[in-house]
């Protein structure tokens, strides 16, 4: 017998084989119309990356694509050598060099990443071209430099005099100690829906600073770093990367998100279950979410105090201040 239980299963198959967004938008309970007003959207993590969500807007409010709004937000701060902890002007590894990891995901659920990439600028933009232009989603190391340089991309020094001195000085005592919220600021991570209602992510980073070589964060790596559904939303992290790393922190909160969750619950979530798992690196060490849904709502959530945001929407850019597990 052909029953309701049948016909909805079937229906909802076919649903999902056409793309069509009504049909979800009545059938998903974790989806309803996006406020009109709260779309486009974008948010990054830490607050001078109000000049990334500022240069995100420029695209979105013109109509165009998420994508491209978070690859030219995140290029601002990874051009900025007073950034020392993205792109050009980060700070180097133990042995001196500046290795950069990204990531960057489309509406569709492409992506591309790389990770241990010396001597290009915009690791963001070398991400993009891995997704679009090779069959792979991860390009890493010296492969990643070739593929860049095939592509176009200038071989340059990234290491500032600034971090060179930071380097030096550090070398002195050589202490491997990551330290909380050093700058207010550290990993790029951006999240942006457009008019259109596609949803896109992207994550930049120098990574730890004087970390060993060859260390590779939680940034390049889908899932940890970075993810976006474009049925659910999307989010990235921020902070000691081998905490996000081991727990696949962006997949949780997104996956929170999917079954029901504000992005603040879910941001909250996958903060408390880091810290549940490790509570002695938790003490020591950041940890920081910021996540969208498809309706434009937002939510931040950091381990300590001193994690802040910047959000673009309404036509205003601002920064606030996340909640924390730990608090003062
Ligand atoms: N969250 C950046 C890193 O740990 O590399």
């Amino acid at each position: 017998m052909y029953t309701r239980r049948k016909f909805f299963r079937d229906s909802l198959i076919g649903g999902i084989l056409a793309g069509n967004a009504d049909f979800w938008l009545k059938n998903a309970p974790y989806l309803s119309k996006p406020d009109k007003d709260a779309l486009p959207v974008a948010i990054a993590t830490w607050g001078p990356n109000v000049k990334a969500t500022a240069a995100a807007w420029e695209v979105l409010a013109a109509g165009g694509r998420a994508l491209d709004a978070v690859e030219a937000g995140t290029r601002v701060p990874e051009a900025d050598p007073e950034d020392t902890s993205v792109g050009y002007g980060g700070f180097p590894d133990r042995d001196g060099h500046v290795t950069l990891d990204a990531c960057i995901m489309d509406e569709f659920g492409n992506a591309g990443s790389v990770s241990f990439l010396e001597h290009i600028m915009h690791p963001i933009s070398v991400a993009r071209l891995v997704m679009e232009k090779t069959p792979h989603v991860m390009l890493s190391g010296e492969g990643a430099l070739q593929f860049a340089l095939e592509r176009g991309f200038k071989q340059e020094n990234l290491l500032t005099d600034t971090a060179r001195a930071a380097w030096e000085e550090w070398k002195m005592k050589a202490e491997y100690k990551p330290k909380i919220n050093v700058e207010r600021h550290d990993t790029i991570g951006m999240v942006a829906i457009d008019m259109k209602h596609r949803i896109a992510g992207a994550c930049t980073t120098s990574g730890m600073a004087f970390k060993m070589r060859g260390r590779v964060g939680d940034s390049p790596i889908l899932g940890a770093g970075m993810f976006v559904d474009n049925e659910v939303g999307g989010a990235a992290a921020t902070g000691l990367g081998e905490m996000v790393l081991r727990t696949l922190g962006s997949f949780l909160v997104v996956e929170e998100m999917r079954r029901g969750a504000h992005p603040q619950k879910a941001v909250e979530t996958a903060v408390k279950r880091i810290a549940r798992k490790y509570p002695e690196q938790s003490k020591e060490n950041q940890v920081g979410f910021i996540a969208l849904d498809k309706k434009g709502r937002h939510g931040a959530f950091g381990i300590h105090q001193g994690f802040n945001y910047a959000l673009y929407q309404r036509g205003e850019n601002k920064v606030f201040e996340a909640g924390s597990l730990l608090g003062k």
